[in-house]
């Protein structure tokens, strides 16, 4: 198994390339067991009519089930249905997250548990390489969401950045691939956990004068596939600190509205990105490109 360090893990990030923390063989079958449990459990419920993303029309849509859940203290998820309305995060999907956590079988809320145990490994790993202190990091919050996926003529998600410092996904299909600032591709590997530092990590490592670069990316979902896949989404407490604990207007919605390539503080990278791939922004933003 290759030898992940924070210092690889930081200079990853400030290319804006994603990182994969493997997992041993016997991890990775229980991590996809687990997502294949809850995906089951969330693809019995209503499908979600379809999901705003960075710029609505660069956006795809694959058919999709989904909760959230909110990590509360002493590593249990958060009950309380004002907080989560409170949060960042469609209302629907974290009252749906509520209901299951209420309803969950000790198997359910056992492969709940472990999946959050391994992407909150990543997050911390991810949080220390970019040198977040921990009175800061234990200030922040991670959002996890479940989400079933099933495939559709053209279907997935177009390119867009996470709007989160850190970004830590587990997954048990194919189909996601980071499009890097050096113009190649990257297919991240779903046996391992996929780190990615998200938005909200460059406008803050910005602003402290050494930018982190968002991982531009998209998810294809072709018709007969499946997936189940785990985000944990960590953020800092809006109104609060840059990551190193300095006064920062950190507002996570107006950053995600301000993510998108037409307008706004990523507009640069958007174009950066897109002429490494030798395409226009708008070819780039609607994932025009030829078969790898
Ligand atoms: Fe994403």
């Amino acid at each position: 198994m290759a030898i992940i360090t924070k210092e690889h893990i930081a200079a990853s990030f400030r290319v804006g390339n994603g990182v994969e923390l493997p997992q041993p063989p016997n991890g990775i079958a229980r991590m996809h067991a687990d997502l294949t449990l809850l995906g089951d459990v969330l693809s019995a419920k209503p499908v979600e009519a379809g999901f705003a993303w960075t710029d609505k029309t660069t956006v795809r849509r694959p058919t999709r089930h989904s909760a959230w859940f909110l990590g509360g203290k002493n590593g249990a998820f958060v009950e309380d249905p004002k907080l989560l309305d409170a949060t960042d995060g469609n209302k629907a999907a974290g009252r749906r997250g509520l209901e299951l956590l209420l309803n969950f079988s000790a198997e359910q809320y056992e492969a709940l548990h472990n999946l959050k145990c391994l992407a909150d490994v990543g997050i911390r790993l991810g949080a220390l390489a970019v040198g977040i202190p921990l009175e800061v990091f234990t200030q922040g919050h991670t959002r996890y969401r479940v989400a079933h996926y099933v495939g559709a003529e053209g279907g997935g998600i177009g390119v867009h950045v996470d709007g989160n410092l850190i970004t830590a996904l587990l997954t048990n299909g194919p189909g996601l691939t980071e499009l890097r600032y050096d113009g190649s591709r990257h297919c991240t590997d779903h046996r391992a956990t996929s780190l990615m530092p998200g938005s909200t990590l460059y406008r803050a490592s910005a602003a402290a004068g050494q930018p982190f670069l968002p991982t531009f990316h998209y998810v294809d979902m072709p018709p007969g596939t499946n997936k189940t896949s785990f985000v944990a989404a960590y953020n800092l407490p809006e109104g609060s600190y840059d990551l190193y604990g300095h006064p920062f207007n950190y507002d996570v919605a107006s950053m995600k509205a301000g993510d998108n390539p037409h307008d706004g503080p990523l507009v640069p990278l958007w174009q950066q990105a897109a002429n490494a791939h030798g395409v226009s922004v708008e070819d780039f933003s609607h994932s025009r490109f030829p078969a790898a």
